[in-house]
């Protein structure tokens, strides 16, 4: 028991608060309107380094005036950011976020409402934005859905469901232990890895993960497809899913996805489309053709915090089949017993039908962005990605000294400094310092992939405040960085991970 006056959290003095309040606002929104003025990316310098080890020591025991946490947070913490929300972050597959996004969430942490289930407002406003995912992505309305922390959770979603609803043994009641044949699924050697990871979370192991070769376009090839299923079956294995990638990590390749869609109608498998960034090109009447098919698949997963720039963390998974969906997920509890009154009074209960029970207030900022900006705004915005990363391209095939690696589908570029006669080898190292001093220096931030066994620059474009004199000035970094190594790699073995 304690003694003396009970305590809480709340502030002893809302004035301060208030103030403090008002200072951060002011201050994160200047913060965001100076971005492009700032360097991309730092490393963390040693001094930060040394911060973090002394508060590594030990939790702190006694208070710290809001204030001070404040000052250390600006003197310590906010210089160190990832770069993603800067005009020139172009790495990996990485959203901006947005001003009126991040106000949204602060609104979300206010209400802090558990978006689990029963009757509260949160949890309506999750349907009507899954609700909006389905219309936008031609998915039925008697489909199902759910707000996740993002594509990797979405597609764990989607081939949980798909394992289950395949399998020869009631999964849920039994596991997997009673299956009479290895279950197999079908994907590119292109799929992302968190496909993978997912298959050896639901008990299929990596194993379970057949890949199957592309074309020249890096799409899965679908002869190779259909030889594989039909190899695994005469093999005894249970083919029960194939994913098709509406964009690739690497690349940005979309398969054919109304192929493979009929080809899992006609041999009775799941298909699970990957579509973590590929599937947003549905909000631009012009690049939807691209992803035909995807609106055919079992279920979908796709990512809210790439390329629709909702702060982090937001994903989508929808499945076509809710019954199964719900039947994945839901454990009856004594606990969480639907009401016919009060706050238990709903239907249907999100946490039904994903992995989490407590679950945060995602769909604010979802919805707030979609109202602000509406759909067509998002549908420009991918085009004029997309746009940008073809103008580059170009750029890329007009010098002599730059090298493109793959086609352009989407909105990334792939490609590398050749210079003049240098060998592979000599031209993996060379980039890959280029591309060191490219982020070292705070100039931009690509990141790299490896095409057919060559070390290549990747520019992937989900960025709304990229303009096209961001990538001339990539382009002429690139040159002159590039030059200047291939000169040290003549005069020296080897060559220097620093440029300048
Ligand atoms: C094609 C694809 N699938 C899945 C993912 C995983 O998404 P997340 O990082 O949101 O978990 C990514 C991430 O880049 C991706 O590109």
């Amino acid at each position: 028991m304690t003694h003396g006056p009970e305590e809480t959290l709340d502030p002893q003095d809302w004035s301060a608060t208030r103030a403090l309040g008002q200072r951060m606002m002011e201050d994160a929104l200047a913060y965001l309107e100076g971005v492009r003025e700032r360097k991309v990316w730092t490393p963390i310098p040693a001094g930060t380094r040394a911060f973090l080890a002394a508060e590594a020591e030990a939790p702190p025991s006694g208070p710290t005036p809001p204030e001070a946490v404040y000052e250390t947070f600006r003197r310590e913490i906010l210089p160190q950011t990832m770069g993603n929300i800067h005009p020139r972050f172009w790495g990996w597959v990485i959203g901006t976020g947005s001003a009126t996004g991040a106000l949204a969430e602060f609104l979300a942490a206010t209400m802090n409402p558990n978006v689990g289930g029963g009757q509260q407002l949160p949890h309506e406003l999750e349907l009507v934005v899954l609700a909006w995912m389905k219309r936008l992505m031609g998915f039925p309305d008697e489909a199902s859905g759910l707000l996740v922390s993002g594509g990797s959770m979405a597609n764990l979603v989607g081939l949980t469901v798909a394992r289950n609803a395949k399998a020869e043994v009631d999964v849920v009641t039994r596991g997997l232990t009673g299956a009479p044949r290895p279950m197999t699924l079908y994907a590119s050697s292109e799929v992302h890895n968190s496909v993978t990871k997912g298959l050896a979370l639901l008990g299929l192991g990596h194993d379970a993960l057949r890949t199957v070769p592309v074309d020249e376009a890096f799409r899965l090839d679908l002869a190779a497809l259909r030889e594989r299923v039909a190899a695994d079956r005469a093999a005894g294995m249970h083919p029960f899913c194939v994913v098709g990638t509406a964009g690739t990590v690497n690349t940005g390749a979309i398969d054919d996805l109304e192929a493979i869609a009929d080809y899992c109608a006609t041999e009775n498998l799941w298909f699970h489309c990957d579509g973590a960034f590929g599937a947003v090109p549905m909000l631009s009447p012009a690049l939807a053709p691209l992803v035909r098919g995807l609106e055919r698949a079992d279920s979908l997963a796709f990512d809210l915090h790439k390329w629709m720039h909702v702060p982090y963390e937001a994903g989508v998974a929808l499945v076509r089949h809710a019954e199964a969906h719900h039947d994945s997920f839901r454990v009856p509890a004594s606990y969480l017993t639907h009401a016919t009154g009060g706050m238990g009074a709903a239907d249907l209960w999100l946490s039904e039908y994903g992995v989490q029970l407590s679950r945060s207030f995602r769909a604010l900022k979802v919805w707030w962005l979609l109202k602000e900006h509406g759909v067509d705004k998002y549908g420009r915005l991918v085009e004029q990605n997309c746009a940008q990363a073809r103008a580059l391209a170009a750029r890329i095939d007009a010098e002599p000294e730059l090298e493109r690696l793959a086609p352009v589908e989407l909105n990334i570029t792939c490609f590398r400094y050749r210079g003049n006669g240098l060998d592979d080898a000599t031209l993996d190292r060379l980039n890959e310092a280029l591309l060191v001093g490219l982020q070292e220096d705070g100039v931009a931030m690509p990141s790299s992939t490896v095409l057919r066994g060559r070390f290549a620059l990747r520019v992937c474009v989900t960025n709304h405040r990229s303009r096209s004199e961001d990538f001339d000035l990539l382009v002429t970094e690139v040159l002159e960085r590039g030059r200047r190594l291939a000169a040290a790699a003549a005069g020296a073995p080897g060559v220097a991970a620093r440029s300048s």
